[in-house]
């Protein structure tokens, strides 16, 4: 069926105007005022509200085997939070360790999806060791539409790579015209830095981040940095938490390194405090990088609104307090991760825009348009445009409400964000043309994600 979004505010990267959008074959048809509708069209009043570019989350963890548990969503479950919250497409890390089988691991993560989520996705395929099949694997996974890789410099002997590793990577990504995207933290001095730690019988969540400081991520990204110099390649630094970090990045950039910055939800929003908090609620609010010491906050807004900062992603990663639990007796078994698909966009409408911390333009880049452009989905996603798929999101304003584990729809048992106020949420959600949400509910077609299918574009 035909959809008429009517007398809206379109809010494009660089663009501001009323008008209608009229669907068709599930992509924007036309844009124009006072637009006629065939009979049949169905037909929302725009009137008030804003109209978004469907919003891109760059990096999410649904199917995740990790630290002796399994992280909690199904694409059903994910995939239904995400349009809660304004969120149409997500950019999941395909994630097989290192003893797995590379192209076994991609043809999982795609089984797990298909036919299952609501909201279109894409993958990041990780690279966690670098043997002779790999580069017959790399480029049977890009020829298959998936253009980008990730690679953990943490997590030894789990998914982290080595330096070798990286570099053949990276030199094969620099080949393939495909962008690297990568987790920068030295993974032996956090491996020597929690044994140092347990070992003066300091177990608890507090001493996650001193296990992980900030100079650790520093180094990792100024390396990654390095290599990227010395190969050629594009890259492409997530979660980056720290102005320590931020510093590593942007003087690699001021070289001419091709890097972009990723940092994500909990970093804006949350400090170390948070995980400092007595037993669980402290475990619940451990990922890595760490939550850090609240300046890196203003330094990361304010890198953000200058566009210093390229993104903002969740790093989405549900554990619920059971499995939370697993780390009661020392810090390294907590499972790291905070979920967040849900309320990326209404966080950061509500404390970046109306805070006055970011401006229209730069939130709807930083959370739809820049990672179109990065990875290989514009114009199809984030813009509004004629021939661009209809992912729209018609925005109230008006709304206010906040945040708890009771009404979300993230299969965990806590909100890492509980009680935080959000002034705005999305009334109307659609998929490539189709109502899925509707003030604050689902009322549309669960499996109608596709996979979406990329082209490498990295080749300069
Ligand atoms: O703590 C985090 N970030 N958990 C998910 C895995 C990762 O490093 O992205
Ligand atoms: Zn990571
Ligand atoms: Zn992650």
């Amino acid at each position: 069926m035909a959809l008429l979004i009517r007398n809206g505010e379109i809010v494009n990267v660089g663009a501001r105007l009323q008008a209608d959008i009229f669907v068709e074959n599930e992509t924007i048809a036309r844009i124009g005022n006072n637009l006629e509708a065939p009979p049949n069209t169905e037909i929302v009043d725009a009137t008030g509200k804003l109209v978004f570019p469907g919003f891109i989350d760059p990096h999410v963890h649904i199917y995740l085997p990790f630290m002796a548990t399994f992280a909690k969503d199904t694409h059903e479950t994910g995939s239904i939070a995400a349009l809660m919250g304004g969120t149409t497409t997500y950019i999941e890390m395909c994630c097989p360790n290192r003893i797995d089988d590379a192209l076994e691991g991609y043809n999982l993560w795609k089984s797990k999806a298909d036919g299952k989520s609501a909201c279109d996705y894409a993958f990041h395929m990780s690279v966690t060791k670098f043997v002779k099949e790999t580069e017959s694997q790399l480029r049977q996974i890009v020829a298959d539409g998936t253009a980008s890789f990730k690679i953990f410099l943490a997590y030894k002997n789990f998914f982290g790579v080595d330096d070798a590793e990286m570099y053949q990577t990276l030199e094969l990504a620099k080949r393939l015209g495909v962008i690297v995207t990568a987790h920068c933290e030295n993974a032996e001095l956090v491996a020597r830095l929690q044994q140092k730690l347990l070992a003066e019988s300091k177990t608890g969540p507090e001493w996650h981040e001193p296990s992980r400081p900030e100079s650790v991520e520093a180094e990792g990204t100024g390396r990654f940095a390095t290599f990227l110099e010395n190969t050629g390649a594009t890259g492409y630094v997530v979660h980056l938490s720290c102005e320590k970090a931020l510093q590593a990045a942007l003087g690699a950039k001021s070289r001419g390194v091709k890097i972009s910055i990723e940092s994500v939800l909990p970093h804006f929003m949350l400090d170390k405090s948070y995980a400092e908090r007595p037993g669980v609620e402290g475990m619940k609010h451990v990922m890595s990088p760490p939550l850090r010491a609240k300046h890196n906050q203003v330094v990361l807004w304010d890198a953000l609104a200058h566009g210093s900062i390229d993104t903002v992603g969740t790093d989405h990663c549900p554990f619920d307090t059971e499995q939370k639990l697993l780390g009661k007796d020392s810090f390294v078994n907590i499972p790291n991760g905070i979920p967040g698909i849900e309320d990326r966009v209404n966080l950061l409408y509500t404390y970046g825009v109306k805070r006055g911390r970011l401006d229209l333009d730069r939130f709807v880049d930083a959370a739809s348009t820049r990672a179109a452009k990065l990875f290989g989905l514009f114009p199809r996603k984030g813009t509004i445009a004629v021939g661009s798929d209809a992912d729209l999101i018609v925005y109230d304003t008006n709304y206010r409400g906040a945040l708890s584990a009771k009404s979300q729809h993230t299969n965990n048992d806590y909100n890492g964000f509980e009680g935080m106020e959000i002034e705005g949420r999305p009334s109307v959600v659609t998929v490539r043309g189709k109502i899925q949400i509707r003030d604050g509910k689902f009322v549309g077609e669960r499996g109608r994600g596709k996979l979406l299918k990329r082209e490498p574009s990295h080749f300069e």
